[in-house]
């Protein structure tokens, strides 16, 4: 199975974004994640440009509507070539059903869809207290993880604190894909669920979603390459299936 570290390009247009991925020219092609501030600010012509100059992109818009409208704005991004596209699990299963048959293209191709489970920001006593979401957040996640493979999606966006329990519930080939990712020396910022490359590697991540530790770096291309070392030269401990 694939493991990359996506670097998630948080800026506020295509200038800062391309001056930030300028510095990798050379270097190995990052996988980039574009999310909303970006394709707000750009529309679909920044995904375009970054697939052009080779980049695999993951379009983080995290859909969350009626069932119709996720159907047929996927059916729109699915024309735009990226690798993967994701919405929100609480959609409930039916939201995600559509989400896939708008995605999936006539000769049956599609990028890959993932699942938002709970925002990695997003703390267990604040779920409970101000969503009134009574279960606690581990079985809240695992449960929309399970709802996710139910509709057929091919993972989920996690805490890489969770991607064990989800493989546990949900099967080994089921994807991980996880920001909440920290160097051991650095600060945490907003996010709450956090790790180190490493660590998410030895859990069971697929993919790491790295921002500001990268983005916010000093020398960006050294602090993507630490990410690579410490993500892909670990070995992944076993986890129960
Ligand atoms: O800068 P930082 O590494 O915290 O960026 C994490 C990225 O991952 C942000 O783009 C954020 O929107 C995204 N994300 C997240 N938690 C989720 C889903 C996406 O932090 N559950």
């Amino acid at each position: 199975m694939a493991k990359d570290v996506i670097i998630a390009c948080d800026f506020p247009g295509r200038q800062q974004t391309l001056g930030f991925l300028d510095a990798f020219e050379g270097h190995r092609k990052p996988f980039v994640k574009i999310g909303m501030e970006l394709f707000y600010a750009e529309g679909p012509d920044i995904v375009r440009e970054l697939r052009r100059r080779g980049h695999p992109v993951f379009l983080d818009l995290k859909l969350h509507d009626i069932p119709n409208t996720v159907r047929k704005a996927m059916h729109v991004l699915s024309a735009l070539d990226v690798d993967i596209v994701n919405v929100h699990a609480a959609g409930t299963i039916e939201m995600m059903r559509a989400a896939l048959e708008g995605l999936t293209r006539p000769d049956g191709t599609r990028p890959l869809l993932i699942a938002v489970t709970q925002l990695t920001s997003t703390s267990e006593e604040r779920m409970q207290q101000e969503l009134l979401i009574g279960a606690g957040i581990n079985d809240t996640i695992v449960k929309y993880a399970q709802n996710a493979k139910e509709a057929g999606l091919d993972g989920v966006v996690c805490s890489p604190l969770e991607a064990a329990m989800v493989k546990t519930a949900c099967g080994p080939d089921f994807l991980t894909v996880t920001p909440g990712i920290r160097f051991a020396d650095a600060a945490k910022d907003d996010q709450v669920r956090i790790t180190t490359p490493a660590r998410a590697r030895e859990i069971g991540s697929d993919y790491i979603v790295v921002g500001r530790p990268v983005t916010a770096a000093p020398d960006p291309v050294a602090a993507y390459d630490r990410c690579l070392n410490e993500f892909l030269n670990c070995q992944q401990t076993s986890f129960r299936a």
